[in-house]
C-alpha cells in the first residue's frame, strides 16, 4: 500500500537556525518558510536527491508541534510520510485493520497542497505516520 517516502519531518523550535545548519554546515538545499495557519505550523524543506527534510516550527498558540518540542527542547524527528496513491482507499484499509486515524479521519491540504492523514504512532512502532496521496 505505502509508496515512496516522501519526508521525514524535523520538529524544530527555530527554523532559521534549522535553516542555517542544513543550509551552511551539510550544504543542503532548503526552501523558504511558508506559514501554514490551518496546521499550526511553519514549514521549510530541504531537498534531498532521494528525499525531502520537512522542518516544522510551531506557528501560534494552539500549534499541535508545541507539546512535542516541550518534550524535545532540541528539536527531534516528528514524523515519516510515505506516499499512497490513493488515501481514501489506504484509510479505509487501514481502519478496517484497528489503525486509527488522527483527527476528523478526514484528508486535510498539506504542506505540498495534496491531501494527507496522520496515524497514531501507538499503532506504527511508536512513531507518528503521515499519508500523502501522490
Ligand atoms: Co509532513
Amino acid at each position: 500500500m505505502i509508496g515512496r517516502l516522501n519526508h521525514v519531518a524535523i520538529a524544530v523550535r527555530d527554523l532559521g537556525a534549522a535553516t542555517k545548519v542544513y543550509r551552511a554546515t551539510l550544504g543542503a538545499e532548503v526552501t523558504e518558510p511558508v506559514a501554514q495557519p490551518d496546521h499550526g505550523v511553519t514549514v521549510a524543506f530541504v531537498n534531498l536527491p532521494n528525499t525531502k527534510i520537512e522542518f516544522l516550527e510551531p506557528l501560534g498558540e494552539g500549534s499541535p508541534i508545541r507539546a512535542f518540542l516541550d518534550r524535545n527542547p532540541d528539536g527531534a524527528i516528528h514524523h515519516l510520510c510515505y506516499e499512497v496513491d490513493d488515501i481514501l482507499a489506504a484509510r479505509d484499509k487501514l481502519k478496517a485493520q484497528g489503525a486509527r486515524v488522527l483527527g476528523t479521519g478526514e484528508p486535510k491540504i498539506g504542506a505540498h497542497g495534496k491531501p494527507v492523514l496522520f496515524l497514531h504512532p501507538k499503532d506504527f512502532l511508536g512513531t507518528l505516520v503521515e499519508l500523502e496521496q501522490v
